[in-house]
């Protein structure tokens, strides 16, 4: 397999990296800087574990190449946040504890974070679409809606 010279833009972190070409985005992401919080569930784009957002867009980074990724700005969970101030979608999480082992947390959290950005009101089906794909095995579905009914109520 052959390596290439890639830059990223990382959460406004630029790098110049030699990756093998088909490495996927994920990896990059955990490996090269080093950001934990973006979970391998499935690898397969079934559980949404690996959501980040490119371009403003959610994607799931698991089965995305690293290197179609050059010119996009990608946000992860850790860039979400400014100078230690959680956005809002992180701070009702908080506030709701609306996670139990957290796995899929980083996931909704970005799908959400994406939806808010661009529509501060969003419908409840626009929600939902926005949450396709965002498996939880645990049980924090009722404590993630009442954070969501908190940030629309807030905006
Ligand atoms: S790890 Fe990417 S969708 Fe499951
Ligand atoms: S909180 Fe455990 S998978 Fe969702």
């Amino acid at each position: 397999m052959k390596k290439i010279k890639c830059k990223f833009n990382i959460n406004g972190n630029h790098k110049d990296l030699l990756i093998y070409e088909e490495k996927p985005l994920i990896y990059v992401i955990r490996d090269d800087y080093n950001l934990k919080g973006t979970k391998l569930g499935c690898g397969l784009e079934q559980c949404g574990s690996c959501a980040v957002i490119i371009d403003g867009e959610k994607k799931l980074s698991c089965n995305i190449l690293a290197k179609d990724c050059v010119s996009s700005k990608i946000t992860t969970i850790e860039g979400l946040s400014s100078n230690d101030n959680l956005n809002k979608v992180q701070d009702s999480f908080k506030k709701y504890n609306a996670a139990q082992c957290g796995y899929c947390t980083s996931g909704i959290i970005i799908s959400l974070s994406a939806l808010f950005n661009k529509n501060p009101k969003p419908s409840k089906k626009d929600i939902l679409k926005s949450l396709e794909g965002q498996l939880c095995r645990c049980g924090s579905h009722s404590a993630v809606f009442k954070a969501i009914q908190n940030i629309i109520k807030s905006n």
